[in-house]
């Protein structure tokens, strides 16, 4: 980045993919008016589609911004979200239609009708009553990707509870401090979950969670485990409960009730630029009406014939919007797969496909270009030609994966929506409509109908097109991050503070091409994206010096072919330690980093060096070890106290790619 907030960029464009008027003629969406009727009136615009859910006591209001950046939406609607994702599509006469067909890794199968999960959800919602969860409280929920994690979804949310999905990759003490952020008084997990043909360990990782700090009080009385695997596990008489046997002396009766629109609905941690992960909290109407109008209608979804599969786990964002609350609130037949695309081979999700007729696929070009990486015959193994729609998250999707995509994948037939959001926006905030957009292959394209963005300086000017800037968003929209939890003052910090508190900063880079379509550049934060998934450069830095033999640590994303960006550290080793020999340092430092914060912050490299390059007044210069770890020309120097740290630090890097090469 330049010194105000321009970023410099060169567009590769190419081929272009008008929509195909087979395609077009069923669209949810194939009026562009749509655009310019939203932008007339956003907020009646977002009215009209919240009226689309039922509210057991309908709104006057739509958003109030009297006290930036705190909005509200909805705010004098109540509305039950759990009845929302279930009683009204079996109401309405729709119980019989597959809700979530189940596939676990080892390859067991299991489908819950509409009416079969809300009589799940009901027991559910009754037996976490029966453990005292009422509204306001937090429940943590630490799970493989099973039905019972939407259940228990579900079941919080019938009881105006809040939520703590913590994806189950993450150690004891990530899940500890998560616990204790939010306070959460009930913790459901399972003996553990299938991955890689192995059991990962949930249930006890909760123990250990639950056993750090002695001493200190933690909040949580019960721990509720549901029994996936068979694994042998510990038992706290009179703290732990199997959900097996509780549920079934449950009630198969619960009427929900409404809660105001503002009831939280859920908190999700994710990484921001400090050590300490950020608590985004959302909300109930606001969240539910942009994350089903835009699972609707981007995935021009139709309930009736689709078969719907995102594979993100629910422990993300994407999990939460676009497997849980969006699919379920639409009526929608999904796929839910418990394992990883290898397993037992790289043929797993096309099988996937196949089986159960998958027509929209959502995934995330990680995934895309470690299928390249293995080639077109896995896919090509199986009939994918009920596919209609193809879609993609996380990170920018390079337009040769895109191409694969649309070829391989999509047999050239199905459109492509790239879908730019993050945990903060709780929705999909660009994409194409895939009725309407000319797709561009590595765009995100335009912001969703009702979203106003802009790309801006440091200053807040609006840069000129084709030239690079700071993505941000100009109105308040329904599902945007109502606050951190527990730490409003660090919400304005983070997000409204850059451009003011009209102006939401979105950390991303972004440029606007000729025809007004997006580019996103990357994060422009010390935030790095591995494989689609957020982590920070000062947590990983906080759990490297907390190994009593690192003296300090600088942590870079560095380019990745195939996870996007991979984490490559820096350390120095405490002069007299003995703990670690500067050849051990590597495996156990990186042990030291999983056994942490989760075997997702695992470094690819770490190199022991003698000293950081720092400006003269102390700041680690990150973008010159990003230069170093992606093997580029060191850029310049001149700000460096000492500038002969570089040159032994590039070195260093240069011996140790050339040995593995
Ligand atoms: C960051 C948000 C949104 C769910 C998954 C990640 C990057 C996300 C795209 C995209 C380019 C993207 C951004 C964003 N990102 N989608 N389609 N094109 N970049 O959620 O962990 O909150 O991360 O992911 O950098 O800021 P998250």
């Amino acid at each position: 980045m330049s010194d105000h907030g321009v970023i410099e960029s060169h567009p590769t464009e190419g081929e272009t993919f008008p929509p195909n008027p087979e395609f077009v003629a069923q669209a949810n969406v194939s009026d562009p008016a749509v655009y310019w009727k939203a932008a007339e009136n956003p907020e009646a615009f977002w009215a009209e589609q919240a009226r689309e859910l039922h509210w057991t006591k309908p709104f006057t209001q739509d958003l109030d911004w009297s006290n930036p950046p705190f909005a509200t939406w909805f705010a004098d609607g109540e509305l039950n979200v759990s009845y929302n994702c279930l009683d009204r599509h079996v109401i309405a006469g729709n119980g019989d239609r597959v809700a979530i067909h189940f596939e676990g890794e080892p390859g067991d199968r299991t489908s819950y009708t509409y009416a079969e999960l809300l009589h799940e959800v009901k027991r559910a919602a009754n037996l976490l009553t029966s453990l005292g969860v009422t509204r306001g409280d937090r429940v943590a929920i630490y799970m493989p990707m099973i039905p019972e994690t939407a259940i228990a979804m579900l079941a919080t949310a019938r009881l105006g509870a809040t939520h703590s999905v913590v994806f189950g990759g993450f150690s004891a003490e990530s899940l500890r401090s998560r616990i204790d952020d939010a306070e959460a008084k009930l913790v459901i997990t399972a003996d553990g979950g299938w991955r890689k043909g192995r059991v990962s360990s949930l249930k006890p990782t909760v123990d250990a969670a639950l056993e750090l700090h002695p001493g200190e009080a933690h909040s949580v009385e019960h721990v509720l485990v549901v029994r996936r695997t068979e694994n042998e596990i510990a038992f706290h008489e009179g703290r732990d409960l199997w959900w097996h046997e509780e549920i079934v002396r449950m009630d198969a009766e619960h009427t929900a009730e409404g809660f105001p629109a503002e009831n939280p609905l859920f908190i999700l941690y994710t990484s921001g630029t400090t050590g300490k992960p950020k608590g985004i909290l959302h909300t109930s109407g606001g969240y539910l009406t942009q994350v089903s109008y835009t699972h609707k209608n981007l995935f021009d979804l139709k309930p009736e014939s689709d078969v719907y599969w995102c594979t993100a786990d629910v422990g993300w964002i994407t999990g939460h919007s676009y497997v849980v609350y969006g699919p379920l609130a639409n009526g929608a037949t999904q796929v839910m797969y418990e394992g990883t695309p290898d397993t037992p081979d790289w043929g797993r999700w096309w099988e996937i496909i196949e089986r159960y007729g998958v027509t929209i696929f959502y995934t995330a070009p990680t995934a895309i270009r470690a299928c390249m990486k293995v080639g077109r015959q896995e896919v090509e193994k199986y009939d994918l030609s009920s596919l209609r729609l193809l879609g993609s998250v996380g990170e920018p999707i390079n337009p040769e994966a895109w191409i694969w995509y649309r070829d391989v994948v999509g047999s050239g037939r199905c459109p492509i929506v790239d879908t730019w959001w993050q945990t903060e926006t709780g929705a999909i905030m660009i994409s194409a409509l895939p009725g309407l957009t000319r797709l561009k292959p590595g765009s995100a394209q335009v912001p969703v109908p009702g979203i106003t963005v802009s790309v801006v300086d440091d200053q807040g000017n609006r840069v000129d097109r084709t030239q690079g800037g700071l993505l941000t968003i100009q109105r308040p929209w329904p599902s945007m991050a109502r606050t951190i939890w527990g730490d409003p003052e660090r919400f304005v910090d983070t997000y409204w503070s850059t451009h003011g508190v009209n102006s939401y900063f979105a950390g991303d880079g972004a440029r606007v091409d000729d025809d007004g379509d997006l580019w996103l550049l990357g994060r422009v934060d010390d935030v790095m994206n591995i494989s689609g998934h957020r982590l920070s450069t000062a947590e990983i830095e906080s759990a490297l010096v907390d190994h009593t033999s690192v003296a300090e640590a600088a942590v870079v994303g560095a380019h990745d072919d195939t996870t996007g960006q991979a984490v490559v550290a820096f350390v120095i080793l405490k002069s007299q330690q003995t703990e670690v020999t500067p050849e051990s340092a590597e495996d156990v430092l990186k042990k030291h980093v999983a056994g942490h914060i989760g075997a997702i912050a695992r470094p690819r490299q770490i190199f022991v060096v003698p000293e950081l390059p720092k400006t003269r007044s102390g700041k680690i210069m990150r973008r010159l070890l990003k230069d170093a770890a992606e093997g580029r020309e060191i850029g310049d120097v001149t700000t460096l106290a000492d500038t002969v740290v570089m040159s032994t630090i590039s070195e260093r890097v240069r011996a140790e790619l050339s040995s593995k090469a």
